[in-house]
């Protein structure tokens, strides 16, 4: 999950590599480094921890180089440390690697009994000196990287490599992971992301599986993996390089949050016309595909996975379709029976989540009528290879902890349950009023961001406990998960969410006055079992915290904590909107706790590998 950026340029490269790097950070921040050539000498520096400490180095032993490569880790083989860091240098040679070699240990075997010496406890250092190993018999940096690649195992292992034998140039290789050429003026660049180009240019050569590039100052020659040079397109990114200022706000998971009603406000612009929406929005051939749709598959991780869950309630209800709904890393190893006329539905915030791409790939063998992705990022692999695409146009998401990406999904599946609602014929009056329901969400997320204040004051109670429990029901259950998700991954409190009614199944032994429950609330149909479920919690003497409908009455005592929502909402925008408080919680418990919250410990925002 580690980010690469390298460039072959006129003039000194490192300002840009590092600009690249903090691009790149929240693929992984346990390390950074880069090389350079510099008077033909290669030079290197790396830190352990944030890019921020390689550019502290950096101004007291500053490296320049007209070519260099760059690196955040994100650790698999070996701890985080400054000898693990890339790049990783074989005499004159340094390599940046993203991802797994699987036979590492008998390649370092091999390569320690002819001589080679390690550094490190990477698998990425077997590369590094293969390299150097067919350098010296081959001659040619190229087809040293290619030989070298012919011997690794193991799907993913894309990366860039630079040599004083050949410094004016960098080798970058694609092997499972994306690798992005971008054309400059002054000079070309190679990156894992096209995050990192963006600064310099949005003229763009995505590398195909097995393909390996010569990354010149003044050109690009492309080879595929039988070696013969061919032609990549060049595309013009749509993405703009989004401004990742703080502005007013402390992290970027709270600017984040903030943002919701924007976030959501673009999701929807151009997608309704006249109290309908648009079939093209998912793309010029959805219209006839989702005609022919019966049944919905959903494949997704994390986050992306419980928007999934609650679109599988609306489409049940709303669309009266068949849906199923899978954790991306299980279904690849499943063998799935696909009814027929199944959509395919991937979602993901980077389209890069290694196994929600895999699952895709999986999909495409298995007979679906065709597959959907739903995604944030333009020019992901995700939405290159699904045949129908939606951007959720959440704008650029830099806190792990995912937020208005979540509900712009949930805004985006709402418009795909409308469509395939209406090819099911519910009729042109109820599509104009849940379409309503749904321009309506950028308001009442506004609204319920004025808890902010009392909130924040509520996390005081959760700042020094353990563990906590989410209830929910119905729609409102993937929401819990949600919730505790949110919890465990930035405050490092044990969170679960349980669906209220499995509550007395096994998870209410755990209940004392020592683990807050937290249970989302609105006025539906469900409320008298779930305050069933909540009475017995308070007989256990359990603490609860409840996030309630404005006209909902609960026994108020000592034990229960109940936190209005600004408005009364309809049940189609419940999921959205009671997911906000929920992540303000998370938040403001966090910052009491003192965590790196945008950063938390061992995650990345976009997970690479398996
Ligand atoms: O980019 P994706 O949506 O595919 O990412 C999936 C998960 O890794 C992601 O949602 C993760 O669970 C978030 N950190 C949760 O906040």
């Amino acid at each position: 999950m580690c980010g690469i950026v390298g460039m072959a340029g006129g003039q000194n490269v490192t300002p840009i590599l590092m600009e690249g790097l903090r691009r790149l950070e929240y693929r992984g921040y346990d390390s950074a480094g880069l090389a350079v050539i510099n008077g033909g000498r290669l030079q290197r520096l790396r830190r352990m921890g944030k890019v921020q400490a390689l550019q502290e180095a950096l101004n007291g032993n500053p490296l320049s180089g007209a070519s260099g490569v760059a690196h955040t880790r994100w650790a698999t083989h070996g701890k985080p440390s400054e000898i693990n860091a890339h790049p990783h240098t074989s005499g004159g040679i340094a390599v940046v690697h993203n991802g797994i070699i699987e036979n590492h240990e008998a390649l370092r075997e091999q390569l320690e009994a002819d001589g080679y010496r390690f550094a490190s406890e990477t698998d990425t250092e077997v590369i590094v000196h293969r390299i150097n190993y067919h350098l010296a018999r081959a001659g040619d940096l190229r087809l040293a990287v290619s030989r070298t690649i012919g011997e690794l195992e193991g799907g993913y292992a894309s990366m860039v490599v630079l040599s004083d034998a050949q410094p004016d140039a960098l080798i970058a290789a694609r092997i499972g992971t994306p690798v992005v050429v971008g054309l400059g003026g002054d000079g070309n660049l190679v990156a894992s992301d096209v995050a990192a180009l963006l600064p310099v240019t949005s003229r763009l050569q995505f590398l195909e599986e097995g393909d390996v590039a010569v990354v010149g100052r003044d050109s690009v020659r492309i080879f595929d993996a039988g070696g013969r040079e061919v032609q990549r397109p060049v595309r013009v990114s749509e993405q703009t390089a989004d401004s990742v200022d703080l502005g007013r706000h402390r992290h970027y998971m709270e600017k984040e949050i903030h943002e919701q009603p924007a976030a959501l406000t673009r999701a929807l612009a151009n997608r309704i016309e006249d109290g309908a929406i648009a079939d093209s929005a998912f793309g010029p051939e959805a219209r006839s595909i989702l005609a022919q749709t019966a049944g919905v598959h959903i494949v997704a991780c994390g986050t992306s996975y419980h928007a999934g869950l609650v679109a599988r309630y609306q489409l049940e209800e709303v669309a009266r379709l068949p849906c199923a709904v899978d954790l991306a890393s299980e279904y690849r190893y499943r063998s799935p029976v696909v009814p027929e006329n199944t959509l395919f539905v991937a979602i993901s915030q980077s389209g890069e989540t290694v196994d929600t791409l895999a699952a895709l790939r999986a999909a495409k063998e298995l007979g679906y009528l065709a597959t959907l992705a739903i995604c944030n990022v333009a020019e992901s692999s995700l939405t290159r290879e699904a045949d129908l695409t939606f951007l959720t146009r959440a704008g650029i998401e830099i806190g792990v902890a995912s937020t208005k990406a979540f509900t712009t999904q949930l805004a985006a599946l709402l418009m795909l349950t409308i469509v395939l609602a209406r090819q099911r014929g519910i009729g042109a009056d109820t599509e104009r009023q849940i379409v309503n329901h749904l321009a309506e969400l950028p308001g009442l997320v506004e609204q319920s961001l004025l808890l902010d204040g009392a909130i924040a004051e509520l996390a005081h109670e959760f700042a020094d406990k353990h563990h906590a429990l989410f209830l929910g029901r119905g729609a409102l259950n993937p929401v819990a998960m949600e919730g505790a998700l949110k919890l465990k991954e930035i405050s490092y409190i044990h969170a679960e969410a349980y669906a209220a009614g499995e509550l007395k199944h096994g998870p209410l032994a755990l209940v004392d006055d020592d683990m807050p429950v937290v249970a989302v609330a609105p006025n539906n149909e469900l409320l008298a079992k779930l305050r069933s479920n909540l009475q017995e919690v308070r007989a256990r003497g359990g603490r609860l915290f409840v996030f309630a409908d404005p006209a909902v009455e609960f026994g108020d005592d000592d034990g229960v904590r109940i936190l209005r929502m600004p408005a009364h909402v309809q049940p189609i925008q419940e999921p959205l909107l009671y997911t906000v408080p929920l992540q303000l919680l998370a938040y403001h418990v966090a910052v009491l706790r003192g965590t790196d919250l945008d950063q938390p410990r061992n995650l990345a925002k976009t997970v690479t590998v398996e």
